[in-house]
């Protein structure tokens, strides 16, 4: 079961190309290497089969004095399996089946290899298919094997200005028609056609049933606000949770990787869900007061809550550059800190966002004024019984102050005010993900 695309949101020249066209990056210094062949990054094993893959680039290794693997030309003739040019006595293997389960041993041993091994690889290659048709270099394209398991696609357009997004993970009404598509020539029936497998880890169905025919080209007509050149994967993981699951989910990049035969580390991988969690951000200290000495706690419970993305980040100097912090903050719905510097951060939230000041340490006016300026809702801790001060503070002057203190806090008490947070940013008028959520 393959269950991720390699969507190519890219401005490279469309390439309809198979194997054997990977277009070599030439640098022509005189005295340098021809090719960047550090960039391949693969296993020693891996590279006589990749060079069968990638003739032109195994072409310019003969004729290239600085060419690491000289070695491997001699041996062009091993491959993985899955190729047209692949002899069956050079392929990395071939399963052994003592038992015939099947009408024959041969039978079973390439049904084993077809449903197990590379032979997999071999029949999406077989399947591929061109749903959308570029007429030129700058065009877009599509193409997927049966029941859209794995596409590829060229100049994607994505509109994410109107996502409806709920506690769905793979919401099959996420793009409407228009939303997503391409400048090429779209085959509709044969697309449609494809949509007996619609099932979230089985297919792209779902998502590209709207794939639209465009009458403009996305990046040259200046219509999208980002263009991502990089190559980028989509993968819809299984769950995103443990070992088990993401060693599927790998082995489902990896089987991608060779049918797209492209081995680059250098990529965007995008985990696709299209559920509308609310997304909380609890920032540590890295001073020597003021720390939430159950930080780990808290977040614990609040990952209890399926509702919650729950991150702990450190804005500390050095560690976060400047803007990323920015991006952080502002994808956040929840900002929950101590009394200190780093609560200006609630400048960048999004107009629904609230931002909990965890306690104000005496200095109640500071960041709920900040917050009322910005318009964020401010909450706080009420229960004073309900935190602990386990330590003496050592400051020499202001020894008692209540900002030089460590404090920890109640988790139960905790969760409550979150909850109270999230009430809010669900009934928000500007929360872009409307819909009534039950469970909290
Ligand atoms: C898939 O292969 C094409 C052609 O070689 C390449 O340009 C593209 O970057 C690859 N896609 C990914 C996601 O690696
Ligand atoms: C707060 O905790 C940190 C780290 O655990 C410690 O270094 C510091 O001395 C504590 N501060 C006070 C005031 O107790």
């Amino acid at each position: 079961m393959l269950t991720l695309l390699a969507f190519g949101a890219l401005l490279h020249e469309v390439s309809l190309s198979g194997p054997d066209e990977a277009a070599p990056e030439t640098h022509g210094a005189p005295g340098g290497p021809l090719f960047d062949y550090a960039s391949l990054r693969l296993h020693q094993e891996h590279i006589p089969r990749f060079l069968h893959n990638n003739r032109r680039i195994a072409t310019i290794c003969e004729k290239d004095a600085h060419c690491p693997y000289k070695e491997h030309l001699e041996n062009l003739n091993y491959c993985w399996g899955y190729e047209k040019t692949c002899q069956p006595e050079f392929r990395f293997g071939y399963p052994v089946c003592s038992l015939g389960w099947m009408d024959s041993l041969e039978a079973a041993q390439d049904m084993f290899w077809k449903q197990a091994d590379f032979g997999f690889a071999r029949e999406r290659l077989e399947e591929v298919r061109v749903l959308c048709r570029p007429e030129s270099t700058s065009d877009s394209s599509l193409m997927c094997s049966r029941y859209l398991q794995y596409c590829r696609a060229t100049n994607l357009y994505l509109d994410f200005r109107s996502i409806k997004r709920d506690d769905e993970r793979f919401r099959e009404d996420f793009f409407r028609r228009g939303e997503i598509g391409g400048h090429c020539e779209l085959d509709i029936h044969l697309l449609m056609s494809e949509g007996q497998r619609k099932s979230p880890l089985q297919s792209w169905f779902a998502e590209l049933q709207t794939y639209t025919q465009l009458n403009f080209r996305p990046i040259e007509d200046g219509k999208c606000d980002i263009v991502i050149e990089k190559p980028t994967y989509f993968m819809k993981l299984d769950a995103g949770i443990n070992m088990y699951h993401h060693f599927c989910d790998f082995i489902n990049l990896y089987i991608t990787q060779h049918v797209n035969n492209s081995f680059s580390t250098d990529v965007y991988i995008v985990m696709w869900d299209t559920d509308g969690k609310l997304r909380v951000t609890i920032l540590s200290r890295s001073t020597g007061y003021r720390k939430i000495l159950n930080q780990e706690e808290l977040a614990s419970k609040l990952r209890t809550v399926p509702m919650f993305e729950v991150r702990l980040v450190d804005y500390k100097y050095g560690k976060f550059r400047f803007l990323d912090q920015l991006r952080f903050t502002h994808n956040t719905d929840i900002f929950i800190g101590m009394h200190g510097a780093g609560l200006t951060h609630l400048l960048f939230l999004p107009d629904w966002a609230v931002v909990f000041e965890l306690y104000n340490c005496e200095d109640e006016r500071c960041y709920l004024d900040l917050a009322r300026l910005r318009g964020i809702h401010y909450i706080t801790w009420q229960k004073m019984d309900k935190i602990f001060r386990p330590e003496k503070s050592d400051h020499p002057t202001l020894a008692d102050h209540e900002k030089f203190n460590n404090y920890s806090f109640d988790a139960e008490e905790f969760l409550r005010l979150v909850l109270q947070a999230a009430d809010h940013v669900l009934h928000h008028p500007k929360w872009p993900f409307q819909k009534t959520h039950d469970e909290l």
